[in-house]
């Protein structure tokens, strides 16, 4: 315990690092790190990095995960590859591992769950209503190679150093569902922004594991990698510009518009105002017991 301790403020800062999407400056990161600082005796940031390093660093301390069967780079990854890239790769990322448009897929629970595509090819073949995922007209065999392809990528990704299987999801498993709903619904106050009916309806479906517990903690980033940290900026002549928080620092302040165009300023030149939705959760990481998190991730995983 006490090793964690004495590094927890370079390892929570590397969670937020972690979650925070690669290109933007988050508000959030330095926020969290100095509450880390002043909180790095709380028994929650011991566990939130016992977790972190566990799944981030693979150093073996969580209890043995199950082992990961060996996939190998077939010729079917290769031709999966191809398709990949030519129908998926500009929502979900070249490697799969999520992108502007489509979530991760190397940690998405369907596919963990997928037997040669059993559940992966609906999905691509009838698209998922309401949602950006159009259904796709391709062959047995392009299918076949593209669940090939997937399912390479989520074994090297859950195998690489910084993969997520360090943790099983039993050990996240150990809070009491009633205890979490009571402390969603009163003392969290997560009901001020959250429905367990409502946008967190089927979270667990969503992420699992270390993944949930991640995303619940520090959700920077917002769901598909969006920046929700949002900035306005007044010039001294009175002109007002808003858009998502490109850069901050002590002389500049920068922003990308609804048309993806970066504007900046020297910060002694404009009036600005920096707000970030996820500030909550980064405000209440000092604030939660171990126990509370346990029975959070209980209910949260009831979520289906
Ligand atoms: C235009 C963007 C876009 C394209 C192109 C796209 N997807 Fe998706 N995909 C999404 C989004 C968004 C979701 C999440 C839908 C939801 O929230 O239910 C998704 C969900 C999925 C899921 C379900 C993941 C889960 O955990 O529920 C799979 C599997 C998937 N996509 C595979 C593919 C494959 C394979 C291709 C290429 C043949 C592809 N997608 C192309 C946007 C896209
Ligand atoms: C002041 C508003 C606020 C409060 C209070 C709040 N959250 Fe959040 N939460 C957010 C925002 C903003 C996001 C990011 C947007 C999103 O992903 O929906 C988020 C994201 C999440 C996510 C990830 C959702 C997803 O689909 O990826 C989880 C899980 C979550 N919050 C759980 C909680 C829990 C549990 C509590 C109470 C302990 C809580 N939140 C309190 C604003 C809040």
């Amino acid at each position: 315990m006490m090793k964690w301790t004495m590094s927890a403020v370079s390892l929570i800062a590397v969670l937020i690092a972690y979650n925070c999407s690669q290109n933007t400056v988050n508000a959030a990161s330095t926020n969290a790190i100095t509450q880390a600082a002043s909180a790095s005796h709380n028994s929650v940031l011991t566990h939130v990095i016992q977790a972190s390093s566990a799944g981030m660093f693979a150093q073996a301390k969580a209890p043995a995960a199950a082992p990961i069967p060996v996939v190998e780079n077939t010729d079917a990854v290769k031709a999966g590859s191809q398709v990949f890239q030519n129908n998926c790769a500009f929502c979900h990322g070249r490697d799969a591992a999520g992108g502007e448009e489509g979530p991760d897929l190397t940690r998405s629970k369907l596919v963990a769950e997928d037997k040669d595509g059993d559940k992966i090819f609906p999905v691509v073949r009838n698209g998922r209503a309401g949602t950006e995922m159009p259904a796709f007209n391709l062959s047995t065999a392009e299918l076949n190679n593209l669940q090939a392809f997937i399912h390479y990528r989520a074994y090297i990704s859950a195998t690489q150093k910084g993969g997520r299987r360090g943790v099983d999801v039993s050990d996240l498993q150990t809070g009491n569902v009633e205890a979490g709903k009571l402390y969603f619904e009163g003392a969290g106050g997560c009901t001020k922004c959250h429905s367990a009916t409502g946008d967190l309806a089927g979270i667990a479906k969503r992420y699992e594991g270390l993944a949930l517990e991640q995303r619940m903690l520090n959700p920077s980033g917002g769901k598909n990698g969006v920046n929700l940290v949002k900035v306005t900026v007044t010039t001294a002549a009175g002109k007002t510009f808003t858009g998502s928080l490109a850069y901050q620092d002590e002389f500049t302040i920068g922003l990308t518009d609804s048309d993806s165009t970066y504007h900046s300023w020297p910060t002694h030149l404009v009036k600005f105002t920096v707000t970030d939705p996820v500030k909550a959760h980064i405000d209440m990481l000092p604030k939660y017991s171990d126990e509370n998190i346990h029975d959070l991730m209980a209910y949260l995983q009831t979520l289906k």
